[in-house]
């Protein structure tokens, strides 16, 4: 029982590993974005963005705005989150 429990946090710091390493978009956007609109703008009614590409320039606008410098991958990550859970634009 006992090498069972103590291996338990190991494991646990192991399979937490690659995902901690990850860019983690809800807390970047959270701790980034949310100083000048919080999640709201993305859904209010009249919200501006009407695509896909029209979603990616604003990211970067941002993104430059607050000089967060993404890498381009991480913007896909951004504008991929924010699609799924907001907008929901065809691909
Ligand atoms: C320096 C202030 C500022 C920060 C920080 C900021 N934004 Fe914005 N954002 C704006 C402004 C201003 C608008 C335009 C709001 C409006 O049209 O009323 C906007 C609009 C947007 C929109 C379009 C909303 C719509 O109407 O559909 C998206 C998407 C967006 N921001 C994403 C982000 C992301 C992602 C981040 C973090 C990287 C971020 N913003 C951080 C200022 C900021």
């Amino acid at each position: 029982m006992k090498p069972f429990l103590l291996s338990l946090p190991l494991t646990t710091l192991l399979a937490a590993g690659p995902a901690l390493a990850d860019f983690d978009t809800a807390r970047f956007i959270k701790g980034k974005c949310s100083g000048c609109h919080d999640e709201r703008v993305y859904i209010r009614p009249n919200h501006r963005m009407q695509n896909l590409q029209q979603l990616e320039a604003q990211v970067r606008r941002c993104d430059a705005n607050i000089n967060t410098r993404l890498f381009d991958e991480d913007i896909a990550t951004v504008v991929r989150y924010l699609n799924d859970t907001y907008y929901h634009f065809d691909k």
